[in-house]
């Protein structure tokens, strides 16, 4: 499809997504200046929206920053960034009242204190969430009615960002293609902020909706941004199994409420694998269903609760209530069937501690950048925190370092084009990469995959979506191939161990051999 109409935007700041940190991006710039925030789909279709279990911060008495600064290291298996640790911990709580001045309601007990929830790795009681496990349409609803009602925030939605517009190693805005108009657009600002979320949704399973498909690292990369750990795909372990069908998240916190994991013989078996069993961290639990799928020769294990009080599991967790019910399901009484799924991407393009990427003008926050919170292996609901505290960060250092945009060599357009079926098209590479690229991988597979990427990405143009989901898709393996050990989410079969001499990232950057980086 051949771009027609024609329009150049300009405004201060440029923000790319419309998650909770593509959203709280907005409204914290449109304080200080003009906003264009733009969104490949619907205001209402993100990863955030559909989060469930929760967000996470240190509140009650029992906990401190220092606690959750420490689960989140030790989940992160020695490869976080400490001081964005620190930062993300100590600025939850403020992060949190923000929030609720915006309108955010948090869910109240009946003494009308915080109604904190339990997820794997955390050591206290302390993921705050909405609407019981809508947690994420909840947040979404409130902000996006924020900046619906913003004046200085001109929203466009069906709006894809192409190509970012770099000059002389600054960022001054974005190509974009306008999917309801076939129309491109030249949006210039002298801040950009990529917020466009992760790239879970190229695999087929995936708990991510269709739109998660990683072109914010696409764009970057191919703008000279560094892009860092992208071996580190997170595998949700609990997605609702079907065959052939979409995959629903089964949130953490119902595990934190008492349910079992059993498998397919009906045996508790997570006991044998943590000292925390169903409440160990996310890599150990995926990995041990794996395993127990892989001698069960079976595609799922189950999730049990049907020993809890069904009441308050239809109360707290209403929405996959519904949900599994529409699916013929009743989880009061009947058990669920789950298999892991791709969830988070935890690489990506790779920040400070402020947001800023290395080229200037150019910002990214949320799961699109590598701020180094998370690791090698993400704490549950330790990302809704981490767009709220560095979307603000972005914002308030772009502020300080923003530079006209000037004279500068426009262009309209450059023929990008979207997938016309993108479910069918891709299909085939989702289904590779859940083979090859997946929650286990080795050297053969992975090496099978890269070719394979490479064939797919010889036989068509350059600007398009499906050269922006492969080039995703390469960096992924290749990164994969590249780390030969086993380390929080990225598991080698044939390098099984964790190897003290790969504490260290690896990182790509367009031209250049790939680099690392150590902690
Ligand atoms: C969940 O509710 O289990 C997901 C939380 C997360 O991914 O942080």
């Amino acid at each position: 499809m051949s771009n027609q109409s024609k329009q150049i935007i300009e405004a201060d700041f440029l923000i790319i997504g419309s998650g909770l940190a593509g959203l709280y991006a907005a409204l914290c710039a449109a304080r200080h200046g003009n906003v264009v925030l733009i969104t490949k789909s619907a205001l209402s279709e993100s990863n955030s929206f559909q989060a469930q279990g929760g967000i996470a911060a240190a509140i009650s008495p029992e906990d401190s920053p220092a606690l959750h600064l420490g689960d989140t290291l030790r989940a992160g298996r020695d490869l976080c960034n400490r001081q964005a640790v620190e930062i993300l911990t100590q600025e939850a709580l403020p992060a949190m009242k923000d929030l609720e001045n915006l309108g955010v309601s948090f869910d109240r007990n009946g003494a009308g204190n915080l109604d904190l929830g339990q997820e794997g790795g955390h050591s206290r009681r302390r993921i705050l969430h909405a609407s019981g496990s809508a947690t994420g349409q909840s947040m979404i609803t409130v902000l996006s009615r924020r900046v619906l009602e913003n004046r200085r925030i001109r929203l466009l939605e069906y709006t894809t960002a192409t190509e970012l517009l770099v000059n002389e190693g600054r960022c001054f805005g974005a190509l974009a293609y306008q999917r309801n108009e076939h129309g491109s657009q030249t949006l210039l600002a002298p801040t950009t902020i990529l917020a466009t979320g992760g790239a879970a949704a190229l695999y087929q399973q995936t708990s991510n909706p269709p739109t998660a498909t990683g072109e914010g690292i696409a764009l970057a990369y191919r703008a000279g941004a560094a892009i860092k750990d992208m071996e580190f795909m997170q595998f949700h372990p609990t997605a609702l199994y079907q065959k052939g069908k979409r995959s629903f998240l089964i949130s953490e916190s119902l595990r934190g409420e008492g349910a079992y994991l059993l498998n397919p013989a009906g045996h508790r078996f997570m006991p044998e694998y943590h000292e925390l069993a169903e409440l160990a961290p996310r890599d150990v639990v995926a990995a041990a269903i794996h395993s127990e799928m892989k001698k069960a020769g079976a595609d799922c294990v189950f999730l049990s609760l049907t020993h809890l009080n069904a009441d308050f599991m239809k109360r707290r967790f209403s929405n996959i209530y519904k949900t599994c019910l529409e699916q013929g399901i009743d989880i009061t009484r009947q058990l669920i069937p789950v298999a892991p799924a791709a969830h988070y991407t935890i690489g990506g393009v790779r920040t400070d501690l402020d947001g800023r990427t290395n080229l200037d003008g150019l910002w990214a926050c949320g799961e699109v950048a590598c701020t180094g919170v998370h690791g090698a292996n993400r704490l549950a609901s330790n990302s809704l925190l981490e767009c709220v505290v560095f979307a603000k960060r972005a914002v308030e250092t772009a502020l300080r370092s923003r530079a006209p945009v000037g004279r500068l060599p426009i262009r309209e357009g450059n023929g990008w084009s979207p997938l016309e079926d993108p479910s069918k098209e891709w299909e085939p590479t989702a289904r590779l990469l859940t083979e090859q690229v997946g929650l286990v991988r080795n050297r053969a597979g992975l090496s099978e995959a890269l070719k394979n990427l490479e064939k797919l990405g010889k036989n068509n143009g350059t600007a398009s979506e499906w050269h922006d989901r492969l080039l995703v898709a390469s960096l992924m393996a290749k990164a994969a191939l590249l780390r030969e050990e086993s380390r929080g989410v990225h598991r080698r079969e044939d390098f099984p161990a964790q190897e003290q001499s790969w504490q260290k990232h690896i990182v790509f950057q367009k031209g250049r051999e790939p680099g690392f980086l150590w902690n």
